[in-house]
């Protein structure tokens, strides 16, 4: 299977998921889209209200932000991948559960395998929590560490920076830096000899 057929085939399980209780709640499961190569991948935390109507991630007002946040670093929408730790709205956008978490999980280690991004970008606390375990974002947001053979950016959330003011300039700056970390995480992949370990390093390069 190509890495395009691949993302299509697990698109098409997310779609009829029954492996948590959200399902029971869902209009339109949101597997995440974007080529199969690209380089980034941002992972948010799930559907809200406007992603469960129309099935695809960021459509809401986070996502109009996330795109002019992209823009403004040069970068376009269609060229990364946007995705979700889960794959189904939790009911009135509460926080996912952890068994919820622990279900969806397979999806987007699978996703992650077939694109094999340089760079994971985290939007909030729980994509963060997958990849740099204990870590707080405003010690570590905008920072680039390695974690097996890719690099992991934890950023603020989009919806976080639009409800509370103070973090706007620093999900600009951290954004602003990724035209050039990308170029750091291109280089430094050519000349590091691979890991076996995905396991977090919590190695800082830069
Ligand atoms: N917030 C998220 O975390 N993900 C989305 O897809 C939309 C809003
Ligand atoms: Fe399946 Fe994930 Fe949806 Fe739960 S959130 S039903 S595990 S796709």
């Amino acid at each position: 299977m190509t890495a395009e057929e691949t993302l299509a085939q697990i698109a098409k399980e997310v779609s009829s998921c029954q492996k948590c209780a959200l399902y029971h709640s869902r209009k339109h499961a949101v597997p995440g889209e974007g080529p199969a190569s690209s380089e980034i991948m941002f992972i948010g935390e799930g559907p809200g209200f406007h992603e469960n109507e129309q099935g695809r991630p960021f459509v809401g007002a986070a996502g109009q932000f996330l795109n002019e946040l992209l823009a403004q670093a040069g970068m376009k929408r269609e060229d990364v991948w946007i995705g979700n730790v889960v794959k189904c709205r939790p009911p009135g956008n509460r926080d996912p559960l952890p068994e919820e978490l622990a279900a969806c999980d397979t999806y987007l280690e699978r996703q992650i395998a077939a694109i094999n991004p340089k760079i994971i970008i985290t939007l909030g606390r729980y994509s963060m929590g997958k990849f740099m375990p204990g870590a707080k974002i405003s010690a570590v947001h905008g920072q680039m560490r390695r974690v097996g053979n890719r690099f992991v950016i934890a950023m603020f959330h989009p919806a976080a920076a639009l409800h509370q003011a103070s973090l706007k300039p620093a999900i600009l700056h951290d954004f602003a830096q990724l035209p050039k970390l990308l170029e750091q995480a291109r280089a430094a992949l050519k000349r590091l000899a691979p890991v076996q370990a995905e396991e977090p390093q919590q190695l800082s390069l830069f």
